[in-house]
């Protein structure tokens, strides 16, 4: 059998890993070696980034709902845990704030999107302000209610602005996502650092991100974020029992955050 040279994309290589019924277009030393040629595919694939990083934008809502359905919806730990399916208000919640143009998203060479970080912005709020709204309240899908009860305990508990007390305006880091096929290359980090490449731009202090994960907790803390607030799954009861209780290594959810331009932080 002839040796050939590998030239296939990453997608294209783990479909053939995947079926093997071609073995004429296998590359035959993966085939005896499998995991050291993974591995260095991994590491070439660090370093020669075959995407690019670009601002979202409301014209891409249409393209970035459709990469989170696939991923999101489905493996973020919670919504895993919960098997969210269909959800209207996790769309919704989802695409609300990309008109603050703050959001990056990791563009594939092939055109698709392949990892997304959107975020937000937080103000101080004023006393004039009314009463923060309950995000629970009036939510209709049973699940997603469950995670917005969460969110609702944490925001009872924890205010961002109190660490801050110099800070006006907050990055609120709020959904992260790569498609299975391309994590674990630091797509998530290079999503981050633009962002906070956009906040040293803008004056904006302080990242702020509420991680569910383990894994997203991983990403920021590799980038030099700290943590401010954990609550572990087990210990978040409501009338008696614990509502949300995802797989290990998802054991908590911790909000971490990071400064930008020497800000003080009373942690
Ligand atoms: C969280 C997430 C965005 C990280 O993206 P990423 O680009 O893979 O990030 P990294 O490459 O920095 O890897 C982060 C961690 O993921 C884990 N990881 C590594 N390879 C992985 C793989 N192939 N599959 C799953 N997780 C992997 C590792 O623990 C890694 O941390 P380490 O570098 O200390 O070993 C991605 O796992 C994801 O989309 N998860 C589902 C959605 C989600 O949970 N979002 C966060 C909600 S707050």
């Amino acid at each position: 059998m002839e040796l050939k040279m590998e030239t296939v994309s990453k997608d294209s290589y783990f479909s053939k890993w995947n079926t093997m019924d071609n073995m004429d277009n296998y590359l035959i030393s993966s085939y005896y070696h499998p995991i050291a040629n993974l591995s260095q595919k991994m590491e070439s694939l660090k370093v020669n980034r075959p995407y690019r990083v670009e601002l979202i934008t409301e014209k891409d809502s249409e393209d970035v709902l459709k990469m989170l359905k696939k991923f999101f919806f489905k493996d973020e730990p919670l919504n895993h845990f919960l098997n969210l399916g269909e959800c209207k208000e996790l769309e919704k919640y989802s695409l609300k704030c990309i008109g603050e143009n703050c959001s990056f998203k990791a563009v594939h060479d092939n055109g698709d999107i392949i990892g997304v970080f959107i975020s937000g912005l937080l103000k101080r709020p004023t006393p004039e302000d009314e009463a923060p709204q309950s995000l629970a309240e009036g939510c209709e899908h049973p699940k997603f209610k469950k995670i917005m009860q969460l969110m609702d305990y944490i925001d009872s508990n924890f205010n961002i602005f109190d660490v801050y007390p110099d800070a006006n305006t907050i990055l609120d880091g709020k959904i992260v996502s790569v498609n299975t096929n391309y994590r674990g290359l630091g797509i998530a980090g290079v999503l981050t650092e633009h962002t906070l490449n956009y906040m040293r731009q803008h004056d904006i202090p302080v990242m702020h991100v509420l991680c569910s994960s383990h894994y997203s907790a991983r990403v920021v803390e590799k980038m030099g974020f700290h943590q401010v607030y954990e609550l572990k799954y087990a210990d978040y009861k409501v009338n008696g029992e614990n509502p949300l209780l995802p797989a290990e290594p998802h054991v908590a959810a911790r909000i971490m955050v990071r400064e930008v331009n020497n800000t003080n932080s009373k942690i």
